[in-house]
């Protein structure tokens, strides 16, 4: 390690996410729901040197596996991220987030008229992933092209 490097306190048990995009880290965290309520601890480390000219953002979270929902958001937030899996301080397991051809539930189609936003039906989104490079994601039941670029962020201010 080098002696520009901080020291940040080692976790037992858990998940570090690691490579995200730089600027994405507090939008994995909103996704992933993380605010550090549930009292583990997190670090989370934005613009981090990684490369000659390149940056990173880390997140570290202690007691936390994620779940395949969880690897699909980040796979469309952070699609460059490894997950890092710790188990007694020491890295078990090491994973690239991919994106699957489909997603089902966590996004909402945003076409108020979509049959998956009618409260009645109960009705599932289900996202095809059209395009990985812009990242794409059209509504299988109404054909609404999804805008992810929001995904993650808080919500504007009302007023
Ligand atoms: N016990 C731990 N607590 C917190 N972070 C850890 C722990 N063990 C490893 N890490 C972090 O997990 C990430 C992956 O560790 P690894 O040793 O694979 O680093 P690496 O070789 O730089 O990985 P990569 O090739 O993916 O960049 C690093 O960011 C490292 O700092
Ligand atoms: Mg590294
Ligand atoms: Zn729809």
């Amino acid at each position: 390690m080098r002696e520009s490097e901080l020291i940040v306190r080692r976790i037992s048990e858990g998940t570090v996410i690691d490579h995200i995009d730089e600027g994405m880290g507090l939008r994995v965290l909103g996704a992933l729901g993380i605010d550090g309520g549930d009292g583990g601890l997190t670090t989370v480390a934005l613009n981090v040197p990684s490369g000659k000219f390149k940056k990173k953002d880390i997140i570290k979270i202690e007691d936390r596996f994620l779940a395949d929902d969880d690897t699909n958001k980040l796979a469309v937030i952070a699609p460059r991220a490894t997950v890092n899996i710790i188990r007694n301080y020491k890295l078990a397991e090491k994973r690239r987030v991919s994106l699957p051809n489909e997603i089902e539930r966590i996004f909402r189609c945003s076409n108020p008229d979509c049959i998956t936003n009618s409260g009645r039906e109960h009705i599932e989104s289900v996202m095809d992933v059209i395009d990985r490079e812009v990242l794409a994601l059209k509504c299988r039941y109404c054909g609404r092209i999804l805008d992810v670029s929001g995904i993650g962020r808080a919500p504007a201010a009302a007023g």
